[in-house]
């Protein structure tokens, strides 16, 4: 299995996408982090545990982190996820702790890092939320880009945005983090809108899943009713989508993707802040790298998906689970 640092910012897709964790035999989670986004950092914290739960997962260590972004102001997304992140559907409490050393807790920055220098093999990090946490690993500690095998992100696009018209809500919610990410000579794989608003579980096989015998799949067709009624009436595209769960989809299965190497970087500055500048011309210009790291400036971008396949995997996945 793929060794892999999860980071997240639960979230009704986020949520999906940590059953699909657990579930897949193909993934080995060796901790989750947890960051401020789609709402506050302790909600994210509790709501990340609770879907362990609901997985049914063995021990994973998991960690709060960042509680806001570098320089932006804290938003949320509560226009999507609703106010406690997960479209208010019920869940037991739980008795799960966060990361602790001798009683200690311990944040995700230096979860992170112990997870890298610990592993034998090269470590996915797979960022499903503003990468601060990873932005501020980088940076901090420099020496863990080598124990990376790569980011693969969900975030940005190469077409349309959604916190604003241009700008995907990851990058936007921390422009500078995700930027720092881009250059920091470490491989990246965007995983962005393009593919991301393709994805999504038919109406009747929610409701299939909400009156399963399997509590997983209850909990999944939940989660993807609520994302149903979000942005209805602009069917088909932002229905029932499985969302950030697609990352991990690209992780396991990335032949049903057609992907390219473009140079990409993060616009910061006026009404584009937050934009992923995806350069698609047949011939570059001098102007396309931005004063990107050379090597590593250009992206291995997710531009098409067998969005039917990825439905599949996902529900087969998550069917694993009790
Ligand atoms: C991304 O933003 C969040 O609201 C979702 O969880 C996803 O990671 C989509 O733009
Ligand atoms: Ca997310």
């Amino acid at each position: 299995p793929i060794p892999v640092l999860l980071d997240v910012d639960t979230g009704v897709d986020d949520a999906l996408a940590i059953l699909f964790a657990v579930a897949h035999p193909g993934i080995h989670l060796l901790g989750v982090s947890c960051v401020a986004g789609n709402a506050a950092l302790p909600q994210v914290v509790q709501n990340t545990l609770k879907m362990l739960d609901a997985a049914d997962a063995g021990e994973v260590p998991v960690a709060g982190g960042a509680h806001r972004p570098l320089i932006n102001p804290t938003r949320d997304a509560s226009h999507v996820h609703g106010s406690d992140g997960l479209g208010g559907i019920e869940l037991p409490p739980t008795a799960r702790q966060t990361y602790s050393i001798g009683g200690e807790a311990v944040g995700a920055i230096e979860m992170m890092r112990r997870a890298l220098l610990a592993s034998p093999e090269p470590v996915t990090v797979v960022a499903l939320a503003p990468q601060t946490n990873l932005a501020l690993l980088l940076r901090a500690h420099p020496e863990v880009a080598s124990k990376i095998e790569r980011v693969l992100f969900m975030g940005g696009s190469a077409s349309v945005g959604n916190a604003t018209a241009v700008a995907e809500f990851n990058v936007w919610h921390d422009p500078e983090a995700a930027a720092i990410v881009l250059d920091s000579g470490v491989k990246t794989f965007m995983y962005g809108l393009d593919v991301f608003n393709r994805v999504a579980v038919e109406h009747e096989k929610a409701l299939e899943l909400q009156s399963s015998s399997r509590v997983a799949e209850r909990v999944a067709g939940q989660l993807i009713a609520h994302r149903m009624g979000v942005g209805a009436g602009r069917e088909p595209v932002y229905t029932g989508l499985i969302g950030d769960a697609g990352a991990l989809c690209a992780l396991v299965d990335p032949d049903a993707l057609r992907t390219e190497h473009l140079p990409v970087y993060v616009e910061l500055a006026g009404a584009s802040r937050g934009q992923t500048v995806v350069d698609r011309r047949v011939y570059p210009g001098e102007d396309s790298m931005h004063g990107l790291h050379a090597e590593t400036g250009v992206t291995e971008v997710a531009l098409e998906v067998d969005a039917p396949r990825y439905v599949t995997l996902y529900l087969e996945t998550i069917a694993r689970l009790p």
